[in-house]
């Protein structure tokens, strides 16, 4: 028998984080899908060896810590998923996001090809400017509007050119705090929601990321990919659709534009920033399940004990 491959996970107490160390562990995580295997194999428990590491395990902007963590632990991958990701707190705090999330990457990439590792780095919809009109693909250029798309976008050209990006948006766990909860929260307590509709972008349920991410693990592809849920949307009608399954009527959402919020953010955000997978579907990976759907998932999930970690 093969022994398991060995995978360093940094961000594992994210909400990505959490579902991909149970997915890696051969567990479906809370709101997932089990039947969702995009290379067509199921996760064997004794497939991977997890070393999960916390902020609290490794602080990420410590290159020497990095070093010594990535040469005492061997890994073969290293998933990269600790971010600075407070996007409006950014503007004002671009130091500390830069040294997170481009400094922080580097020493990742650079950690795993001193031991010869596989990196797996996260980034983003952010780093477009929204501008294109039209689904984004991989070839496409990148001019992030607020500090924290710009940071991820230093992070991917500091990374080397054989590590694996992997671009998500509009990311949803059911123990993360996300605005689904807010809306869930909101819907069942009677109250209303207000939501921009003029932001298109891309849902992505952490637990399929986190079975995307296995994918690339054992495959390791290199280079840019997108992956998000299938089709693309706005707040207002993820709010809308949302209540609809929890039972409210149509009067629990109304929408507003970006201009209307009060206070304004401190960021800009792409006006369209979907993500097209055509890329991961061209190489036969199935494509994740439309977002409606996803969503399903996460609400019943939730309404069965889960929720956000904090
Ligand atoms: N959430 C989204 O909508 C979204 C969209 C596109 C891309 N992404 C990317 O997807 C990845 C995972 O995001 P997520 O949603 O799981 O984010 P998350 O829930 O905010 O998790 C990020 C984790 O990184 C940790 N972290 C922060 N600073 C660190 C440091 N200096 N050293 C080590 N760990 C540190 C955080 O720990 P503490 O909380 O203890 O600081 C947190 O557990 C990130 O790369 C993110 O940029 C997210």
């Amino acid at each position: 028998m093969s022994s398991p491959t060995r995978v360093l996970v940094t961000g594992a107490a994210g909400q990505v984080g959490v579902d991909l160390v149970d997915t890696l562990s051969g567990v479906t995580p809370l709101g997932g899908d089990p039947a969702f295997e995009p290379d067509g194999r199921s996760v064997d428990r004794d497939e991977f060896e997890v070393l999960a590491l916390s902020h609290h395990d490794l602080d990420i902007t410590d290159r020497d810590a990095v070093m010594k963590c990535v040469r005492g632990s061997r890994p073969d991958v290293i998933v990269h998923l600790a971010a600075y990701t407070a996007v409006d707190r950014a503007e004002v705090d671009a130091d500390a996001c830069y040294a997170v999330n481009a400094t922080g990457t580097e020493s990742l990439s650079l950690a795993a090809h001193d031991v010869g590792a596989h990196l797996i780095a996260i980034s983003t919809d952010y780093v477009f400017d929204g501008n294109k009109g039209s689904a984004y693909v991989e070839e496409d250029s990148a001019n992030p509007l607020n500090v924290y798309g710009a940071s991820k976008r230093a992070a991917e050209l500091l990374c080397a050119g054989d590590d694996t990006i992997v671009r998500t948006s509009w990311v949803m766990g059911v123990r993360g705090k996300n605005v689904l909860h807010v809306i869930a929260q909101r819907a069942l307590s009677g109250e209303t929601v207000r939501f921009v509709d003029d932001q298109t972008g891309t849902v992505t349920l952490a637990s399929d990321l986190a079975r995307a991410l296995v994918t690339m693990v054992r495959e390791r592809p290199g280079g840019l990919w997108h992956v998000a849920n299938a089709g693309t949307t706005t707040w207002f009608e993820v709010a809308q659709f949302a209540g609809s399954v929890l039972g409210r009527d149509e009067g629990f959402a109304t929408p507003i534009s970006t201009d209307d919020l009060d206070p304004a953010p401190l960021a800009r955000r792409p006006i369209r920033s979907d993500l097209s997978t055509k890329k991961w579907e061209s190489r036969r990976w199935t494509a994740m399940a439309p977002w409606r759907s996803g969503v399903i998932r996460l609400l019943e999930a939730r309404a069965l004990g889960g929720g956000p970690t904090s």
